[in-house]
């Protein structure tokens, strides 16, 4: 009997814990391959075991599983010295990337495109990694593969690489200077460090396309990791808050090469909102100006919690301290850049935006824990605007501001203890994700109650 493949997709802003449902999905057994379609570096996701976190940013989220093929497709921005890193810190934790394939249409991410990430990036809030520069030189025909510095027989092609390299220098150099202020690049650098890297990395270059096609025919079942959420789609999130690729199904055609319809398309939806970085939130909990400022904590520092003074503001129902909250609890800091994400209740419009968008037809709700103790839930199931209520996410995002979110009020419950399975859950829990599915309209199918593979309940 034929496996069914699964999708992966964000249905937020990113964040909702698309690394644990694929690991779990992975564990539970029954996928054969795990493929990232779209983004780089700029995604964090994140694994927790018995031994601690494992923190994946390029690397598909069924390395730690030695039977799975992992594969990083064409859509994917790679950043070959940072994939070596990332190759490297795992081995240090045991786990072999023998199995890890990499495309040889990837566009990299070259020295270049990180430094205007990182002088233009900031009025958007990016995370630095280069993505959306890169992305902008593949459609302006500039961009440098990974088939160009390594060929199909796994060689590294130096004499092409290195005019390569020296041609985008020259022209980059220009712009660099002139309008950036920025040092010069090395080309013969450049060509010395990516060539070490080409060295650890060779061995896994090839076709992914025609190898995706043949896994398919071998009877494989995948599971497609997508990256982001739908609401930084480059054409359907809060232009121009957005990242540069298309997230969901989408993406997963493009950067695969293959005209696949996985059976399974599991959006995953945190249990509130979370964004990290500029842009627009509808139902974000306080003003942002006031958001912007706080709780910036240094990678390996103890995460601010709230004291009670603070707690009975946020229960007295003060938005702010709620946010707070919410970020303190959830433990709400970038796995990439270690930033404070911005907190709010869960928003339906958007969710139900990427259902549409992937044809989502199962949910896995994450961290439901997070809302312990909390008495009053509120949930966005509409915005109003000009006195209409619409349950479509707006174009004209520079109006967003003037979109009200329209909440529903749902009971909140003291814990959920140790609940093995669903129906072990307080019964407001459970009402909570029962509303959720009605509006959502599409199944919860996992509940997820805590960070570990262990912490999820099946329905
Ligand atoms: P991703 O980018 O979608 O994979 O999500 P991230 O890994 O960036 O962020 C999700 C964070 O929430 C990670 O630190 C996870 O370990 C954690 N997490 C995932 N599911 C749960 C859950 O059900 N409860 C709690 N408390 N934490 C969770
Ligand atoms: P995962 O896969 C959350 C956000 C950045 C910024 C915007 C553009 O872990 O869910 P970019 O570097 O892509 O040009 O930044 O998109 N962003 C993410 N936010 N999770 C992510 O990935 C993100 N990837 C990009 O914060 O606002
Ligand atoms: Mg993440």
């Amino acid at each position: 009997m034929k496996r069914p493949s699964v999708l992966i997709a964000g249905a937020q802003f990113g964040d909702e814990g698309k690394g644990k449902i694929v690991d779990l999905l992975v564990q539970k057994g029954d996928l054969d391959v795990v493929v990232r379609f779209n983004g780089g570096a700029n995604a964090g996701h994140t694994i927790v075991l018995d031994d601690g976190k494992y923190p994946l940013h390029l690397i598909p989220s069924g390395i730690l599983h030695k039977e799975t093929i992992n594969i990083i497709a064409a859509g994917v921005v790679l950043d070959p010295l940072f994939l070596v890193k990332e190759i490297e810190n795992l081995k240090t934790r045991n786990i072999s990337c023998d199995n890890l394939f990499i495309s040889d249409r990837a566009h990299m991410v070259m020295p270049w495109h990180r430094a205007l990430d990182a002088a233009q990036g900031g009025r958007l809030g990016t995370t630095a990694k280069g993505i959306g520069p890169t992305y902008e030189d593949r459609a302006g025909r500039r961009g440098i593969r990974v088939g160009d510095m390594i060929d199909e027989n796994g060689q590294i092609d130096l004499e092409h690489f290195s005019q390569r390299v020296r041609e985008v220098c020259a022209e980059k150099n220009n712009l660099f200077q002139k309008v950036h202020n920025l040092e010069p690049l090395d080309p013969e650098a450049i060509i010395k460090e990516f060539v070490a890297a080409a060295e650890v990395i060779k061995g896994k270059v090839r076709d992914t396309g025609a190898m995706i096609a043949d896994l398919i025919g071998q009877g494989k079942s995948f599971l497609y990791e997508g990256a982001q959420g739908s609401l930084l789609d480059v054409d359907w999130g809060t232009y121009p808050y957005v990242t540069s690729s298309s997230v969901g199904l989408a993406g997963c055609y493009v950067g695969t090469g293959n005209c696949v319809l996985p059976e399974v398309r599991m959006g995953v939806v945190k249990a509130y909102g979370t964004r990290v970085g500029e842009g627009h939130f509808p139902a974000e909990l306080g003003a942002y100006e006031r958001i912007k400022e706080q709780d910036k904590v240094a990678p390996g520092g103890s995460l601010p919690h709230l004291t009670p003074e603070e707690q009975q503001q946020a229960l007295a129902g003060d938005d702010y301290w709620m946010g707070r909250w919410l970020r303190a609890v959830g433990a709400e800091y970038g796995t990439t850049t270690g930033r404070p994400r911005r907190c709010g209740w869960l928003d339906i419009v958007a969710v139900r935006q990427a259902v549409r968008m992937s044809g989502l037809n199962q949910i896995a709700l994450t961290k439901l824990d997070v809302l312990d103790g909390i008495p009053k839930l509120k949930v966005c199931v509409a915005y109003e605007y000009q006195g209409k209520r619409t349950t479509d996410f707006p174009a004209r995002i520079h109006h967003l501001h003037d979109y009200k979110p329209v909440f529903e009020e749902l009971e909140g419950w003291d814990t959920l203890g140790k609940a093995t399975s669903f129906d072990e859950l307080p019964e407001q829990a459970k009402t909570y994700v029962k509303k959720l599915e009605e509006w959502i309209g599409v199944p919860i199918k996992i509940v997820s109650v805590g960070s570990h593979r262990a912490s999820s309940l099946w329905r």
